[in-house]
């Protein structure tokens, strides 16, 4: 066995190098497993990401290896669910702003018309896609009396949802939360056509991948006003961002901390390892990917 545990990613070099040997790879979701570093692991039989989403492997390449891929489902949608709250909360009730005023002096004392936030009851919350973490920030949102509707690309229709095109989701919700995987149609399904069809006063929250909402297109949206703001867990560049958004005030952003709670990240990897040492020796693995 053989650990990385360097400062930044492992360089793709040193991937292959390292997999030359290797039956079973642990990898997390900055690792990008493509055909060549697969091609550089003759005898791999597994490649166990600890994440739910696998878009940093070239899934096809490591099917026609006869490499199997296993991800971590459920282990961490209720961590991921949590942090989304987070993020709504913050953004509608302004505190990660009202934080910043406060530790650069800049808060005067209480006024009537201070900092004014927006209320979540009453409210629709949007959300896209109808997996596993949707649902489950779609399950809080009864707690802060919102509606829920969801809107999905492809699948079959839910029966226990409210189910609306992604065009009706946009034009009605006050709050559109994204978690739909990152697939080559979803990349950039949030562009500026998209973020025009949202109503002013609406906000948006991205904690599922970075490049399904154009970034430079939402730093525009919010320039001109069309929504209300925006919080982010996940970014097209990680861990760049695109440079307007860190400089407005109707913006929280946080560095992809879905699943970071030590319950999760624990979970997540205690199931990396069942799956890799079930794939070695000769089991189903517990989680394989579709
Ligand atoms: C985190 O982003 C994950 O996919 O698990």
């Amino acid at each position: 066995m053989e650990l990385y545990d360097g400062p930044t990613p492992i360089s793709d070099d040193e991937l292959r190098r390292r997999l030359s040997d290797k039956h079973g790879l642990i990898c997390v979701l900055n690792d990008r497993i493509t055909a060549g570093v697969l091609d550089a692991a003759p005898h791999l039989k597994v490649v166990a990401n600890i994440a739910v989403g696998f878009d940093n492997i070239d899934i096809a390449a490591a099917r026609s290896r006869n490499v199997i891929v296993t991800n971590t489902p459920d282990v961490l949608t209720n961590a991921t669910a949590e942090l989304t709250w987070a993020l709504i909360l913050s953004l509608t009730r302004r505190v990660t702003e009202g934080d910043r005023l406060v530790r650069r002096k800049g808060w005067k004392g209480w006024t009537l018309d201070f900092m004014l936030g927006t209320e979540l009851r009453g409210k629709q919350l949007g959300i896209i896609g109808r997996g596993r973490i949707g649902r489950a920030v779609g399950e809080k949102a009864p707690a802060f009396g919102m509606d829920v509707v969801f809107a999905a690309r492809g699948g079959r229709s839910a029966p226990d949802l409210r189910e609306l095109s992604l065009d009706e989701l946009l034009i009605s919700s006050d709050v559109v939360s994204i978690h739909t995987p990152m697939t080559p149609e979803n990349r950039h399904l949030i562009d500026r056509k998209a973020l025009a069809r949202m109503k002013r006063t609406a906000f948006l929250i991205n904690t599922a991948r970075g490049p399904i909402v154009d970034e430079e297109a939402l730093a525009w949206a919010l320039q001109e006003r069309l929504i209300a703001g925006a919080a982010l867990d996940v970014y097209e560049r990680e861990p760049d961002v695109f440079p307007a958004l860190l400089e407005m005030e109707n913006v929280v952003l946080a560095p992809h901390l879905g699943s970071a709670t030590r319950e999760t990240r624990t979970a997540m990897i205690e199931l990396a390892v069942k799956n890799v040492l079930a794939v070695v020796q000769g089991r189903p693995a517990l989680t394989p990917v579709s």
